[in-house]
């Protein structure tokens, strides 16, 4: 089959790879019909490049229709047409019990010391094969796989994969008070997403994000948008009676702009052989932390800082003393796709589109045209926001 591959640092390409085959009673074999690219994929393509290996296939937004099954997978059979979420969870360990399926207990990769496999993202969780290809095996698909109708199109039901419950779990740990004002740095998909669900709650939004088209999106679903300056903080405490936003959610994660020195070490890492580059992203930090600390500063003392971005390095110097003196509460990590997807469900579903999951994707591709997709969707050219690869 034809799967796309991680190559180099900014380098994919389509290749043949093995067909997947039924290894565990527990697997299914899905045939992928839609599959997007996430601002993830974008860490794998730049700064975590030290841990993938050549020929990796990427890819964890997946859905399409299930092919074969193994012996104890009775939830589902071939011709059922479904969504895969990201993160591979059991759900039966005591994580997956608690709504911790980001988790897994059965899935954790212990040699990295990381919580639940990810389908498609680098040996920090697992070197599962992904879903930007024809067929993906499906781990714990006794589990894992959310059924969908099969009336309504694949841009329905595919962000269920990932960014929509990643919104989601993003504003419910952001914790707004009724009445409140969300922040949402970031205006990527999650931040779109993050943006729309807020406003579904009844809370005013207020976004921050320096691509116009990418603010053009957001007030088109009733957001409120500044642009990102140095002095952000203090436009939206003059927004905010003088208080800040009571929640923020970052979501940008380490491919912040604006971070000429984290910006620089990545790239210096990005030189080095890749064990000691490994190092250097485990315990120097080489984030770019421009939006954290912006995060920090904006929100109202006693407020919530919600971080969907994906951050590395263990090393980070983090404003400590601002953080503890504001009184900040903070939540974060990956999302527990399955925890949300059956509330998910009827609102993606619903005739009026509440959230507007029809109003999102700007670019669709055949698979083959991917790496030329990754490149305009890293450089944000041609108005790119979200791209859907169709195998
Ligand atoms: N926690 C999770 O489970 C989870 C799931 C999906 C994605 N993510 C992470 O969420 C983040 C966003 O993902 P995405 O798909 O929306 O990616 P994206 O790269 O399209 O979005 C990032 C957005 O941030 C904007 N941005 C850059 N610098 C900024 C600044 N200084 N101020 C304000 N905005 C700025 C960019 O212009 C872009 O619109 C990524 O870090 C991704 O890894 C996390
Ligand atoms: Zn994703
Ligand atoms: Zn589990």
């Amino acid at each position: 089959m034809k799967a796309l591959t991680w190559q180099g640092k900014r380098s994919v390409s389509v290749e043949d790879v093995p067909d997947p085959s039924i290894q565990e009673p527990t697997d299914a074999i899905v045939r992928i019909t839609s599959t997007a690219i996430c601002g993830s994929d974008l860490h794998l393509y730049e700064v975590l490049g030290p841990f993938m290996n050549k020929g990796d296939v990427l890819g964890h937004e997946p859905m399409g229709i299930v092919e074969s099954v193994g012996s104890s997978v009775t939830n589902l059979q071939p011709g059922d047409r479904v969504v895969i979420p990201f993160n591979i969870s059991c759900g039966h360990c005591w994580m997956c019990n608690n709504g911790l399926q980001s988790q897994c207990e059965t899935t954790q990769v212990h040699q990295q010391g990381t919580g639940a496999s990810i389908f498609g993202y680098s040996e920090l969780y697992g070197s599962v094969p992904g879903g930007q290809a024809e067929y993906l095996r499906v781990p714990h698909a006794d589990y894992g796989p959310v059924k969908v109708g099969n009336d309504l199109p694949d841009e329905r039901y595919l962000y269920l994969s990932d960014i929509l419950p990643t919104a989601w779990q993003a504003v419910q740990y952001a914790a707004v008070p009724d009445g409140g004002t969300l922040a949402v740095f970031g205006l990527g998909p999650v931040g779109q997403f993050s943006s729309r669900v807020g406003k579904y709650l009844g809370h005013r939004v207020i976004a921050v994000e320096p691509v116009p088209e990418r603010r053009a999106m957001a007030e088109r679903h009733g957001i409120e948008t500044v642009d990102f300056t140095k002095d952000v903080g203090d436009v939206l405490r003059e927004m905010t009676d003088g208080r800040g936003p009571d929640a923020v959610v970052d979501a940008v994660g380490m491919e912040a702009h604006n971070s000429p020195l984290g910006a620089f070490a990545q790239n210096a890492v990005g030189l080095l052989p890749d064990a000691i580059a490994k190092k250097a992203i485990e315990t120097a930090g080489v984030d770019r932390l421009t939006v954290l600390h912006a995060c920090i500063d904006a929100v109202r003392r006693g407020g919530t800082v919600s971080l969907s971005g994906v951050y590395g390095g263990t090393a980070s110097p983090m404003p400590l003393l601002t953080m503890f003196d504001k009184q900040i509460q903070t939540r974060m990590g990956q999302c527990n796709v399955r925890r949300w997807t059956d509330e998910l469900l009827p609102i993606v579903e619903d005739p009026s589109d509440p959230l507007g999951v029809m109003d999102l994707k700007t670019h669709e591709v055949p698979l083959d045209e991917a790496p030329e997709a990754y490149k305009t969707f890293q450089k944000k050219q041609d108005g790119c926001i979200k791209v859907v690869l169709k195998p």
